[in-house]
């Protein structure tokens, strides 16, 4: 495997490429702390060009700016990916569309609603537990972490549980979806939402996806593309963030340390979740385009540029949080931007942290021995902008 030093090395800090495969959860951090060294916006030569903002106060200012930094392409960075078909997916989105969207898509998973979901949640994780204290030697990722995402989520868009397999399955075999089997994964897929919108719209029922597809906002319907695209960013945003946030905490917590500190005094479990996000930000970077010349922290960037802003790296910032490479339990003030900043920021928040807090509290409680057995192994840099574990092996002690 490529050292740290090699692979900074080789790139030098205006080559970064999150695309690279080389990428891993140990040689990543590294190579922000040169970048945020730099200056507070590398450039990279790589894909075409781009700016990283690497410092915290700069990565939320621009956050901020939607106006002059545009989502248009939130998802790719670089010029050379850029394409000009149409973008439906909120996070790909600006104002006015972007605000239609969102008022919509976010009604159901606001904070005043998550009292309706955690009964669910719990339930569903108590069935997991069961099954894992059948196993007794499990996988932290695989028994535990994968399964809750969709689970929660087919439950609040109103899927009956035959829809809620065939969607945890198409959903896994897209991300988890190789150069080979990309085409089919992604037919498949798209084929399903499809469907579901298509049904919904000749079927309206009570449920939340029936209410959106029938709802008018600004006096406007959704168009069935747009439909889709929601259905999409559903499925899949809260897919992967979940299962690596709540598969990081269970590594943090199987250490001694942190176990204990939990079990003396339980009210810092929203810490735990909190710290864990800043520590291991599932989401590392998210591309905005320059609509104007601006200028970040001292540095000019033209209009037109592409700009990826480093949440992972302004979360180990050492201006913003004191001894940042540590996992501190008790951390307070812990300001984080791992679910980013402005207008943009997670709708799904709420719902991720009470997963979050669920798991914790059921898990110590039912396995409090728990602990890791094996070397978990990571996912490296995925799709040039997440990160999190493949395979975490484990005993409930
Ligand atoms: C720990 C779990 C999660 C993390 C770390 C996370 C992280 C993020 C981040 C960093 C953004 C900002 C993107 C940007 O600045 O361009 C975002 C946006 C978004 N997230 Fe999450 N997310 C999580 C869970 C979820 C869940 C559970 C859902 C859905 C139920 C969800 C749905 C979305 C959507 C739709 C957006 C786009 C919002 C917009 O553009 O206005 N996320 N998320």
């Amino acid at each position: 495997m490529q050292s740290e030093a090699s692979l900074q090395l080789e790139w030098g800090l205006n080559q970064f490429n999150p695309w690279d495969r080389r990428i891993t959860e140990e040689n990543i951090w590294p190579i922000y702390r040169a970048m945020r060294q730099e200056g507070p916006v590398v450039h990279s030569e790589a894909l075409g060009g781009f700016w990283c903002v690497t410092r915290y106060k700069e990565v939320r200012a621009a956050a901020l700016d939607y106006r002059n930094l545009s989502s248009g392409h939130a998802l790719e960075i670089g010029k050379q990916n850029w394409t000009d078909k149409p973008r439906t997916r909120l996070i790909e989105t600006d104002p006015p569309e972007h605000t239609r969207q969102r008022k919509a898509m976010q009604a159901p998973i606001l904070q005043k609603r998550m009292g309706e979901f955690s009964n669910g949640i719990r339930e569903s994780v108590v069935d997991l537990l069961d099954h894992i204290a059948q196993l007794g030697e499990f996988d932290i990722v695989a028994d535990l972490a994968e399964p809750i995402p969709q689970e929660v989520l087919g439950r609040i868009l109103g899927f009956d549980e035959e829809t809620r397999r065939r969607n945890r399955e198409l959903v896994r075999k897209f991300v988890h979806a190789d150069l080979e089997t990309s085409e089919d994964a992604h037919g498949d897929f798209w084929a399903f939402l499809i469907e579901t919108i298509q049904d919904r719209l000749r079927h309206p029922g009570e449920d939340f996806l029936s209410q959106l597809c029938i709802a008018e906002v600004d006096g406007q319907r959704f168009s069935e593309s747009e439909l889709v695209g929601m259905l999409h960013g559903f499925a899949l945003a809260g897919h992967h963030t979940a299962i690596d946030a709540i598969s990081s905490m269970l590594l943090h917590l199987s250490d001694d340390e942190v176990k204990f500190a939990y079990q003396d005094d339980p009210s810092i479990g929203t810490q735990i979740v909190e710290e864990t996000l800043r520590i291991d930000s599932p989401i590392h970077l998210e591309g905005r385009t320059a609509m104007a010349d601006i200028v970040i922290g001292d540095v000019g960037i033209p209009a037109g540029e592409s700009v990826a802003l480093l949440y992972a790296s302004a979360n180990h910032d050492d201006v913003q949080f004191e001894n940042p490479e540590e996992f501190n339990p008790k951390r307070s003030a812990n300001q984080h931007v791992a679910f980013g900043y402005g207008i943009h920021m997670c709708i799904g928040l709420h719902l991720a942290r009470l997963e979050m807090n669920v798991v914790l509290e059921e898990m110590v409680k039912r396995f409090p021995s728990y602990r890791v057995t094996g070397s978990p192994r990571g996912t490296g840099m995925v799709f040039g902008h997440h990160m999190g574990w493949e395979s975490i092996p484990a005993t409930i002690g």
